[in-house]
């Protein structure tokens, strides 16, 4: 926890109540961000939480498209984003118009886009998903309608191998941070600890999802490893997670997986870190930066937020 934890904690909380403003964190968060969020949760936790929530400012710490998602569905809300440059490697490798024109050679197609894209590209989407649900999103799709997968290839090609659907076309997109995990890193590991369930993000390659004992979002993994009974885990994923599952269960293990390049933080998402304690504070005293949209995109886009939530 940084050093002046408390005063800063301390001003958030003031500020807060000063607003009516609420803030919800992604576990990707640094554990100071986790520690000072009202929800903690995965993209989809979130996503219902920005709609239903009652607060007239939502301040979201955690990347663009996030609050962007948590805008479209609270488009009454002011919603603040503390750093507007937290990207997202998956959302910016899928650009809506170059979509558009990939969409138009499969007219016959149905586009499902995970959560991780641009408000634009969800404006070009029949049903979003995220990693918690997207085989149940696909598997509510009649077996022979064709489908256009976007953004992420590792996603995608994981539901296509449960579905064993042929008739899935994939976009070619990826997160750094997921495809740096290392194959040969993670088998060593599981040869050192021999008991440890191996729990890993479907962002990750094939190969490495053929590893795990368990695939799955950052809140289906949390869950899993609650569950098991198991009390070594080998965690596939950003590790930021880390913060909450050792609060959550202290009498476990997690150890994180290494990535390909061992001198290199690479299993951060730099974007998720670039939200800080004192980004928080000036965002609320600001009122700033927030999140606007055209309303016409804003509407074709929650219509595909709104098809998802509906399959739950
Ligand atoms: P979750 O849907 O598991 O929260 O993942 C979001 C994300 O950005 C993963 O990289
Ligand atoms: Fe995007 Fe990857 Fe960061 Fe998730 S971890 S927000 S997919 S860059």
């Amino acid at each position: 926890m940084v050093e002046n934890f408390a005063a800063l904690a301390a001003r958030i909380a003031q500020l807060k109540k000063e607003k009516g403003a609420v803030i919800l964190a992604h576990y990707y968060t640094t554990p100071e961000v986790q520690a000072v969020a009202d929800f903690l949760g995965d993209s989809l936790a979130l996503s219902v939480k920005a709609k239903d929530i009652e607060a007239k400012v939502i301040l979201f710490a955690g990347v663009h498209f996030m609050a962007e998602t948590a805008k479209v569905l609270s488009p009454d809300k002011k919603v603040l984003i503390p750093n507007p440059e937290a990207g997202c490697s998956l959302a910016e490798s899928c650009d809506a118009e170059a979509f558009a024109a990939f969409k138009s050679q499969y007219p016959d197609h149905l586009v499902v886009s995970y959560v991780n894209t641009t408000v634009g590209v969800k404006a070009l989407t029949d049903i979003c998903c995220t990693s918690s649900n997207a085989l149940q999103v696909v598997e509510s799709i009649p077996r022979e309608q064709p489908i256009i997968f976007a953004p992420d290839r590792n996603l995608g090609g994981y539901i296509k191998r449960l579905t064993g659907r042929d008739n899935m076309v994939l976009w070619d997109g990826a997160c750094h941070v997921h495809e740096q995990f290392s194959l040969e890193g993670i088998l060593a590991l599981k040869e050192k600890y021999p008991e440890a369930k191996v729990v890993v993000h479907p962002e990750c390659k094939a190969t490495v999802a053929d590893t795990a004992d368990y695939v799955g979002s950052t809140a289906g993994i949390l869950a899993y490893c609650e569950k098991s009974e198991a009390t070594q885990f080998i965690v596939v994923t950003e590790a930021g997670i880390l913060a909450e599952m050792r609060s959550k269960l202290p009498n476990k293990e997690f150890i994180p997986a290494p990535t390909i390049d061992s001198t290199c933080s690479c299993n951060e998402c730099k974007y998720m870190k670039m939200v800080t304690l004192e980004s928080i504070i000036a965002c609320l005293e600001n009122e700033s930066p927030e999140i606007t949209m055209d309303e016409q995109t804003r509407k074709a886009a929650e219509r595909s937020i709104i098809n998802m939530i509906n399959i739950r």
